[in-house]
């Protein structure tokens, strides 16, 4: 009797634990809302972008002053799950300008904010304020001990912020493209950073040296600065780990530093194009098989890809365009490129030739974006490439100006039903033209300059709603334009048939 009794005051007991336990939990875990010293450090922020001059009413509308509201939940900003500190800020074009026009870059637009606004975010690991035209920080910011990556990009940043920004110790990237930056670029304190991107902006190549001392760079992007001559690669010699390399549309003129470049054996993406690089492609290029991506266009290369490029069957983007190449291309070299998916070779270069028919081969590829225009395609045979008849992927073709014969080929848009662009102008293509069975998307469409027969499909407009350019001029049309035309919108007509 005494012994039940003592159970059930133990029963009883142990509710009581048990409900106050899971009070305490809920105290400790349940309100998962931001913490108050963050929060207020956003709507510090907040009233600083506002106190500029900015549209209140829009901007930043979810970040309100009511003690109630989780700063977790505000647009732009991600907290951990776990702790509920804020570890992300995505302030880029925080004032919401229209980015695309001319006006943004206005110097009225040019404005200057206080890094130490955010030194209350202790927690904070990525801050993104690329797209803000801002000229430079009022202060700086010790505590931002965390951030690993910080986007800067498309500001007014002058290089006078750089000595600043080695103080952020765990910084892993750092993005600084489209600013103001010239002179000299400080190693120290960016020895941590794995990714760097200063491209569009003023730097002379003298940087390269201090670039080189940062030996965890794995990607190093300095294209469109202004840098010329010959290209010190042996400047370059410690970044061991270095697997994407982007030094396009600058200056570079010389032949040989490519040789140098055979050395990173990890590169996966490597970026040459705009430049005025010479002399034919060397041979250890086909060394560096991690290659996905390869950007040799617009250079002055010569000589002969063909066995180059048929090494590196990693490759996704291969761009060609613009060179002096010489000599016949076989495409059959690619046959087992099965990753490719890009491939540009525009050239205009008349010692070219590029043949798809012999040797026979099957494409392991689906491509989605092909250039050959102007490039001496099939000169004996003039026939259409048949690897294309394997392809349902593309979303860009170009083949104008290869005096390509034969029946047109309406299948190219009934196979690829993602197709956007399709230029097949300047040919010799005969025969009447065969609109898909289903509307298609198809955006811009020329085959000016052919020999196409027949009359237009009275559904034209009905198939090809998205239409914005199209040009037809130079065959053999008959008959009217189809009234089914005037379903697209926004239309732009070379169109007489
Ligand atoms: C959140 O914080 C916990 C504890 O510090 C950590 O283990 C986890 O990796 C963090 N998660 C993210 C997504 O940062
Ligand atoms: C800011 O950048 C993020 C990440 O790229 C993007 O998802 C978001 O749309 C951008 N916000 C604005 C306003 O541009
Ligand atoms: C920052 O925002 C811009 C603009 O939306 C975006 O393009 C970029 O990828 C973002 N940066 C990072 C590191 O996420
Ligand atoms: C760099 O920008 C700062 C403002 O952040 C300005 O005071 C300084 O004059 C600029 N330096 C140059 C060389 O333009
Ligand atoms: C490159 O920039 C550095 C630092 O601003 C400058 O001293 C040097 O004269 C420049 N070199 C050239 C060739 O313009
Ligand atoms: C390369 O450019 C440098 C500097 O612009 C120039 O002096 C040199 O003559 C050029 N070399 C070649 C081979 O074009
Ligand atoms: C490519 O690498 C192999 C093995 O590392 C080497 O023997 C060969 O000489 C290299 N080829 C070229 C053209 O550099
Ligand atoms: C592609 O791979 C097949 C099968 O492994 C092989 O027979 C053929 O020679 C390869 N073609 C090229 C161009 O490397
Ligand atoms: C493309 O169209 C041609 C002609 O109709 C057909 O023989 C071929 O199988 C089609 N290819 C694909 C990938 O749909
Ligand atoms: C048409 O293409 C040929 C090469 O096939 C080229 O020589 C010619 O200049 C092109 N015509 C026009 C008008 O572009
Ligand atoms: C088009 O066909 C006509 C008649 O068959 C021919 O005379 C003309 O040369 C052809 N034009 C082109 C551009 O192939
Ligand atoms: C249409 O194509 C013809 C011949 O290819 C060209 O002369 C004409 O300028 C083009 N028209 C438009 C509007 O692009």
């Amino acid at each position: 009797m005494g012994a039940s009794h003592f159970q059930m005051e133990l029963a009883n007991l142990a509710k009581c634990l048990l409900l106050g336990f899971m009070i305490l939990w809920i105290q400790i875990h349940g309100n998962k809302g931001c913490f108050e010293a963050e929060r207020s450090a956003l709507l510090n922020f907040k009233k600083f972008v506002v106190s500029d001059g900015a549209d209140v009413d829009h901007l930043l509308s979810s970040w309100v002053d009511d003690s109630m509201s989780d700063c977790c939940k505000w647009e732009r900003v991600t907290c951990n799950s776990t702790t509920s500190h804020v570890i992300e800020l995505f302030l880029n074009n925080t004032r919401q300008h229209d980015i695309d026009s001319e006006s943004f870059y206005d110097d009225e637009n040019i404005w200057f904010i206080k890094l130490s606004m955010f030194q209350q975010l202790k927690e904070l690991r990525n801050l993104n304020l690329s797209y803000n035209v801002i000229g430079g920080f009022i202060d700086y910011d010790e505590e931002l001990k965390k951030l690993e990556t910080l986007d800067l990009s498309y500001n007014h940043f002058n290089d006078s912020i750089l000595p600043s920004l080695g103080a952020l110790t765990s910084l892993k990237s750092l993005i600084l493209s489209w600013n103001w930056m010239e002179g000299s670029f400080p190693s120290k304190g960016f020895e941590r950073l794995e990714d760097l991107d200063i491209s569009s902006n003023w730097f002379n190549k003298s940087i390269l040296s201090s670039l080189g001392a940062l030996t965890s760079l794995r990607t190093l992007k300095i294209g469109w600065n202004n840098m010329e001559g010959s290209f010190p690669i042996q400047e370059l010699n410690n970044l061991k780990n270095l697997e994407m390399l982007d030094i396009s549309y600058n200056r570079f003129n010389d032949s040989f530093s490519f040789e140098g470049l055979c050395k990173f054996k990890s590169l996966v993406e490597l970026g040459l194009g705009g430049n005025q690089f010479s002399g034919p492609l060397p041979e250890c290029i086909g060394n560096l098989t991690n290659l996905q991506v390869l950007d040799l266009s617009f250079n002055q290369l010569s000589g002969n890809f063909q066995s180059v490029v048929s090494k590196l069957t990693s490759l996704k983007y291969l761009l060609l365009s613009g060179n002096e190449f010489e000599g016949l291309f076989s495409f059959s070299a690619l046959a087992n490129h099965s990753k490719l998916e890009l491939f540009l070779l525009s050239s205009g270069s008349r010692r070219l030739e590029l043949e798809t028919e012999h040797p026979t081969w099957f494409p392991t590829f689906q491509l989605k974006s092909i250039a050959l225009s102007n490039c001496n395609l099939n000169v004996r045979t003039r026939a259409i490439p048949s690897f294309l008849l394997y392809q349902n992927d593309i979303r860009f073709i170009d083949l104008s100006h290869n005096m390509l014969f034969g029946m047109f080929p309406s299948w190219i848009l009934r196979n690829n039903s993602k197709l956007q662009v399709m230029n097949l102008m300047n040919n010799s293509f005969t025969g009447t033209f065969h609109l898909p069975n289903y509307k298609h998307d198809l955006h811009m469409f020329d085959i000016s300059s052919n020999n196409i027969t027949g009359v237009l499909p009275k559904e034209f407009g009905l198939v090809l709603s998205n239409l914005l350019r199209i040009n037809m001029s130079r065959n053999n049309f008959n008959g009217n334009v189809p009234s089914s035309i005037s379903e697209i919108q926004e239309l732009y007509i070379g169109f007489i048939p």
